[in-house]
C-alpha cells in the first residue's frame, strides 16, 4: 500500500482541543515526526498527544526534526529539504507518516516549509492536512473578546513587522491580532495610537492559552503601560478598535 504524509494540527495546548480526526490519525500512523527548534528542549506538541500514544498497543516510531531558528533563507531551505527527504523515504516505503504541529498546520507553522519542500522535491508523495484549533481563536475564547463581528475587518500581524507597515495595516482594520508579541507589545502602543486606535480601545493579552499556565488580561490601551509582560513566545494580543465593556479581568498582571 502506498504511504502518505499527514500534517496534523494538535491545537493550542489543551489536549481536549485536539480534533477527533487528529486523534484517529494519531492512533494509526506508523511514524510521527516532531518539530524541534532545539535538540535539548522537550516538544510541547509531543507532550499534548502522549496520552493518545500511550493507549496504542503498537507504538509509532517517533522522530525529531530539528529546524533552524534563523532568518537565513538558504539555510532554512537546505534543512527543510533534508527533512522532506526523511519524510519522503518513510512514505515511499509504504508508511503513514505524520508531522504534528501546534495550533493549525497552515497558520504560521513550520509545517508549511516541510509541505512546500515535499511538494517540490517529492510530488508523488500523497499529502493530507488535518486542521487544528488555532491559537488565534483559542485566545479569543480564553479572553472572551470577539475577533470579528458584522462588517469588521481583522488584520493578523507578526509583531516584528516594520513599524510603518504595522501603522499602515492598522489604519485599515477594525481589530488586530499580534502574534509573537510579548517582547514588543508596549512599543506597539504608540504605533496603534497613530493609526487612530484610542486609549480606550480594548486589548486582550493572552499567554500560554489553554495550557495549565494560561494567563489572560483584558483592559484598555491606556492600561498597557502598567502591565508587566514577560517575554513568553506563546503570547498573543487581540486589539479591538471599539471600547468593549470589560466583563472579565483575569490574572491582573499577565
Ligand atoms: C509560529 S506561530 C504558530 C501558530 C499556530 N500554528 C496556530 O495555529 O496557533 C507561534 C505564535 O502563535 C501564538 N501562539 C501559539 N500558541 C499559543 C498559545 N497557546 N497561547 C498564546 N499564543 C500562542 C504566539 O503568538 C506564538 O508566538
Amino acid at each position: 500500500m502506498a504511504g502518505k504524509f499527514i500534517g496534523i494540527g494538535v491545537g493550542p495546548g489543551d489536549p481536549e482541543l485536539i480534533t477527533v480526526k487528529a486523534v484517529n490519525a494519531l492512533k494509526t500512523v506508523d511514524v510521527i515526526f516532531v518539530p524541534k527548534a532545539h535538540a535539548n528542549t522537550p516538544s510541547i506538541a509531543l507532550g499534548m498527544i502522549k496520552h493518545i500514544l500511550a493507549e496504542r498497543t503498537e507504538p509509532p516510531e517517533v522522530l525529531e526534526l530539528v529546524f533552524p531558528m534563523t532568518k537565513n533563507e538558504s539555510e532554512v531551505q537546505r534543512l527543510w529539504a533534508k527533512n522532506a527527504s526523511l519524510v519522503a523515504e518513510k512514505a515511499k516505503n509504504g508508511k503513514a507518516a505524520a508531522f504534528i504541529t501546534l495550533g493549525d498546520p497552515m497558520f504560521y507553522s513550520t509545517f508549511i516549509y516541510l509541505f512546500r519542500s515535499l511538494r517540490q522535491d517529492y510530488p508523488e508523495v500523497k499529502v493530507e492536512i488535518i486542521p487544528g484549533v488555532t491559537a488565534l481563536t483559542a485566545c479569543a475564547a480564553s479572553a472572551q473578546v470577539p475577533l470579528a463581528e458584522k462588517e469588521e475587518v481583522v488584520a493578523i500581524i507578526p509583531s516584528d513587522l516594520d513599524s510603518a507597515l504595522i501603522e499602515e495595516t492598522a489604519k485599515h482594520a477594525d481589530n488586530l491580532v499580534f502574534m509573537k508579541c510579548a517582547h514588543r507589545f508596549k512599543d506597539l502602543v504608540p504605533i496603534l495610537e497613530k493609526s487612530s486606535f484610542t486609549e480606550n480601545s480594548t486589548v486582550a493579552l493572552v499567554r500560554r492559552c489553554t495550557m495549565p499556565e494560561e494567563k489572560v488580561i483584558v483592559g484598555r490601551i491606556c492600561d498597557v503601560k502598567n502591565w508587566a509582560i514577560p517575554e513568553d513566545y506563546f503570547s498573543m494580543a487581540i486589539v479591538r478598535r471599539s471600547e468593549l465593556p470589560i466583563s472579565r479581568k483575569q490574572g491582573d498582571v499577565p
